[in-house]
């Protein structure tokens, strides 16, 4: 009786963990879609200092960079075969059709990013004169990589 009760307990736990690990290991639709929503939030953060609305700060500007500049660069490997659909992607199916075209948008957006990263926008004017040309990345990868919703 009591071996009984002990063998359901650790089935109990088993199923525990295997849940856990279920959620830890993400999908990739929702880890692209995160990476997207930090570079959102940082666009965010920078368009508030540009606009006034925020006083400007340095660390929030070479943050927000950073973040952006990392996403460039790991975005592209979240669109495995299999990860067309699902968790309600926008992924257009073009990414898998032209992915060298793909990659290289993501790739322009790092290079812009880590070029105003090097000379650090140093008042309000310079964040604003930068973040327009990063932002045409944002648009002209979306136009076509991005279905709307
Ligand atoms: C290389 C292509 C590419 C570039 C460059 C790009 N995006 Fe995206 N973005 C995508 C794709 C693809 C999705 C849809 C991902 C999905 O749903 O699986 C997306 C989704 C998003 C989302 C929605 C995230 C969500 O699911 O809530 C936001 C916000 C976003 N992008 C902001 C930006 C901003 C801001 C920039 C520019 C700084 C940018 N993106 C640059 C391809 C790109």
């Amino acid at each position: 009786m009591k071996l009984k009760i002990f063998a359901a307990a650790s089935l109990l736990c088993l199923g525990a963990a295997g849940a856990a690990e279920v959620a830890m290991a993400q999908e990739p639709q929702a880890v692209r879609q995160q990476m997207m929503k930090d570079v959102g939030r940082s666009m965010g953060a920078l368009a508030a200092i540009a606009k006034g609305e925020k006083p400007y700060d340095a660390e929030v500007v070479r943050v927000s960079l950073t973040t952006i500049s990392q996403v460039s660069k790991t975005f592209p490997d979240q669109f495995p075969a299999g990860s067309e659909t699902g968790a309600e992607t926008e992924a257009s199916p073009k990414i898998w059709e032209n992915t060298d075209d793909f990659r290289a948008k993501a790739a322009q957006l790092g290079k812009d990013v880590d070029a105003t990263l090097a000379a650090l926008p140093g008042d309000q004017a310079a964040v604003a004169a930068a973040i327009g040309p990063i932002g045409k990345n944002c648009g002209g990868c979306h136009e076509t990589y991005r279905l709307k919703k």
